[in-house]
């Protein structure tokens, strides 16, 4: 049987997974384009909001450097955008093959990522076999040794499966697909009780599109999932596909994720791409932008929204201009690889820290003129710092950026103060974050090793107090005090 084949991937140790997200240990970066490299990864800052960030993989596409580095920086979760279909899975019954749908899982498995599994029951990308079998129990048949094969192979390391896809029409109405037209409404529940069965850890999904915002085609899916909650079917997350077209992300998102999160499931946002007119607009891109962050805001507006994925990694590997033709640019990465607005709209969305690059170097300085505070910091100080705080009883959350004010870089930078006594670090972020006695460290994350002058990189954590809530005095940058703003 093929779920108790070998399985040739592995999860990374959890040891590199935290090391990954304190940023140390993120070799790729120094492939990664140079545009994306003075943010911290998409997936780092997700990971502080609890979600992941996810990505559609095409195995192919993984021998491209440019491709594979992007993936490998950003992303905490992925799926197949289609190795791991039916007609990929199962082109002939009972023959399996499972090489694209494996290159997805070994990915996932080298990147510290989750492997969202989509998907096992669907109208499209079905071989012709399925569709040409007439008699309803050999088709149950079918679909349910089909889920049980595919489910079963990839337990354990699915976390979610899109276990039908695109059920309903725009009216709310059943698609009359051959599952539906052959074994009636029931061969939902059939689904979801096998792939439970095959994999009793992965969270089951219904996937649709359209659905994103409140309408006949979400209100149909809405009952469902209340009808499978009250009779026990076993149904855990709803993915709202959202293929958007610039400004018109349906102003009703956040209230539809968050109907179905009060059901008590978990929802995401599963394949997001946000279209356009080809060749697009600077205004369009903006557009995009502020369309991107729409959609992430209204995720992390909502208690059980788990996250966000991206249908493809670039805009030279999207499948939009294929299949709406003229349209396209809907990612965001271009087809060069360069990071677009919208990039930065969910970097922003997301807090993702930042390096502020700082004055251009090729520009002729500006002169100080005299220094307006003489009693300020010695004139040996290279770097300041900025520390502010919000502290409850017994913890704070520290904000803190620090600008290099020298004549040099600053290459490999770490930056120590000592805490008041009874402070204790718990986590920190863009950046690797230790404490020893009250001494704090925090050296440069692998995103923003060097700090040009008048650069400064913003960074910060939590800490436990037992009373003392107060702020470090001295800060010191490679050994060097600071000034302390
Ligand atoms: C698309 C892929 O991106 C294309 O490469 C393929 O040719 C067709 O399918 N809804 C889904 C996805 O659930 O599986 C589809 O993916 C896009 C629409």
């Amino acid at each position: 049987m093929n779920g108790t084949a070998p399985r040739r991937w592995s999860r990374v140790a959890a040891v590199l997974g935290s090391a990954l997200v304190a940023g140390s240990l993120l070799a790729p970066v120094l492939t990664a384009p140079a545009s994306a490299a003075d943010r911290e990864p998409l997936r780092d800052a997700a990971e502080r909001t609890g979600r992941t960030v996810g990505v559609a993989l095409a195995p192919h596409l993984l021998d491209d450097p440019a491709y594979r580095s992007v993936a490998e920086r950003e992303f905490s979760l992925v799926v197949a955008e289609n190795a791991m279909k039916w007609d990929s899975t199962e082109p002939n019954r009972g023959t399996f093959t499972w090489g694209g749908a494996d290159e997805v899982a070994q990915f996932a498995a080298d990147n510290d990522a989750e492997l969202y599994g989509h998907t096992l029951v669907w109208h499209s990308q079905l071989p012709s076999w399925v569709s040409a079998i007439t008699d309803p129990d050999d088709l149950r048949t079918a679909m349910t040794e089909h889920v049980s094969a595919v489910a079963g192979r990839y337990a354990g390391d699915v976390t979610a499966w899109d276990v039908v896809n695109e059920a309903f029409e725009g009216d709310g109405t059943r698609r009359r697909s051959v599952f539906q037209e052959r074994l009636g409404d029931g061969y939902i529940e059939d689904a979801f009780r096998a792939a439970r069965a095959a994999d009793p850890d992965a969270r089951l999904c219904i996937n649709d599109y359209s659905t994103d915002g409140i309408n006949a085609k979400s209100t149909a899916i809405y009952e469902l999932v209340r009808d499978f909650l009250a009779r026990g079917v076993p149904i855990d997350c709803v993915g709202f596909q959202s293929h958007l077209i610039v400004g018109q992300v349906p102003s009703s998102m956040e209230a539809n994720l968050r109907r179905f999160s009060d059901l008590g499931i978990d929802v995401r946002i599963t394949e997001l791409d946000i279209r356009t007119t080809t060749p697009p607009t600077p205004a369009a891109l903006e557009r995009q932008a502020a369309d991107y962050r729409t959609v992430v805001e209204a995720c992390l507006a909502v208690t059980r929204c788990d996250g966000v994925t991206l249908w493809g990694v670039s805009d030279a590997n999207s499948w939009i201009p294929g299949v709406f033709p003229g349209q396209g640019a809907a990612l965001l990465w271009d087809e060069d690889y360069a990071t677009k607005p919208a990039y930065t709209a969910v970097a922003d969305a997301l807090g993702a820290g930042t390096v502020d690059p700082g004055p251009d170097p090729t520009e002729e300085p500006t002169d100080p003129g005299p220094d307006p505070d003489p009693t300020g910091p010695p004139a040996t100080s290279t770097c300041e710092v900025a520390f502010t705080r919000h502290a409850w009883d017994t913890g704070f959350t520290a904000a803190l950026t620090f600008t290099n004010t020298g004549t040099e870089p600053l290459t490999g930078w770490s930056l120590t103060f000592d805490m008041p006594a009874g402070q204790s670090l718990t986590q920190g972020w863009s950046g690797t974050w230790s404490q020893t006695g009250r001494t704090v460290t925090v050296a440069a994350p692998a995103w923003a090793t060097d700090v040009a002058p008048g650069g400064s990189v913003s960074t910060g954590f939590n800490a436990s107090h037992s009373g003392d809530a107060s702020v470090p005095e001295t800060f010191e940058a490679n050994g060097v005090a600071c000034a302390v703003r």
